[in-house]
């Protein structure tokens, strides 16, 4: 099963991806982590990634594609993707279809997180992430368990984003409701979209993901 998570920056994509994946073997496929992951490693990609993620604004249709196309042949054989802000555009969205049709895979579901945009604004300032394994957490909605302690894997190194600044934050919702949110109508057409409630709590929101997957 390949599954889109769509929802503005914030909604909980990452989170949810994470937990789907861990509990129903699926693959998340993030863009944003593998740009950073570029950025990180200074390669020719994350150089040119880097000024543009810093702004808020939007990397290359064809950079993003590749990334995708990429990590989509180095997944096991029968295993579900978890599209995790991608696609973002409609060209992405076409160039979706395209990579999945070549490997013969169809998108089954596009969960749509419906959120309320100025909450959002207080998640992504209040996010931060174990160094090590990347778990997400949230200064006062989702701490660790134990202060300073990653409840998954015990490393006491955690990290913030460089783009997790109100101004940029404006700016990526300003993309998202431009860019990305017109993509939905498409999909829509075809009959696989489901909305869910994304300003439930965090176990709420997974339940009601997994009951999309479960057909229900
Ligand atoms: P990307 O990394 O995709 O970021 P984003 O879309 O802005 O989304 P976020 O990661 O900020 O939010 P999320 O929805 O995953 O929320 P999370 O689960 O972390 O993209 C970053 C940049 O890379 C882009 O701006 C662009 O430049 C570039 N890029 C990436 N993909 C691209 C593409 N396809 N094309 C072009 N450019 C691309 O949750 C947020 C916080 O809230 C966390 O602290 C979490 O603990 C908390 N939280 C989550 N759910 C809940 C809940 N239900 N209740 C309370 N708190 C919650
Ligand atoms: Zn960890």
């Amino acid at each position: 099963m390949d599954i889109i998570l769509l929802g503005p920056p914030g909604a909980g994509k990452g989170t949810q991806s994470h937990r789907i994946q861990e509990r129903h073997g699926m693959k998340q496929l993030s863009t944003g982590d593998m740009l950073r992951a570029a950025v990180k490693a200074q390669t020719p990609v994350g150089v040119e990634a880097k000024k543009v993620m810093d702004r808020g604004e939007l990397v290359s249709d064809a950079i993003v594609s590749a990334l995708i196309g990429e990590a989509l042949d180095a997944m096991s054989d029968g295993q579900g993707a978890i599209f995790d802000g991608f696609p973002r555009t409609g060209d992405q969205a076409e160039a979706l279809d395209m990579l999945l049709a070549e490997r013969g895979r169809k998108l089954d579901h596009v969960i749509e997180l419906e959120v309320d945009e100025d909450a959002l604004v207080k998640r992504i300032v209040g996010r931060f992430a174990c160094a090590e394994c990347g778990t997400l957490y949230h200064d006062t909605a989702n701490p660790p368990k134990v202060e300073g302690v990653c409840d998954k894997c015990g490393s006491t190194e955690f990290k913030r984003r460089k783009d997790d600044n109100e101004e940029t934050v404006r700016t990526r919702m300003a993309e998202y409701r431009a860019k990305t949110a017109p993509i939905l109508d498409p999909y829509e057409k075809r009959g696989i979209v489901s909305r869910v409630d994304g300003m439930a709590d965090i176990d709420t929101v997974t339940h009601s993901i997994e009951a999309i997957l479960r057909g229900e």
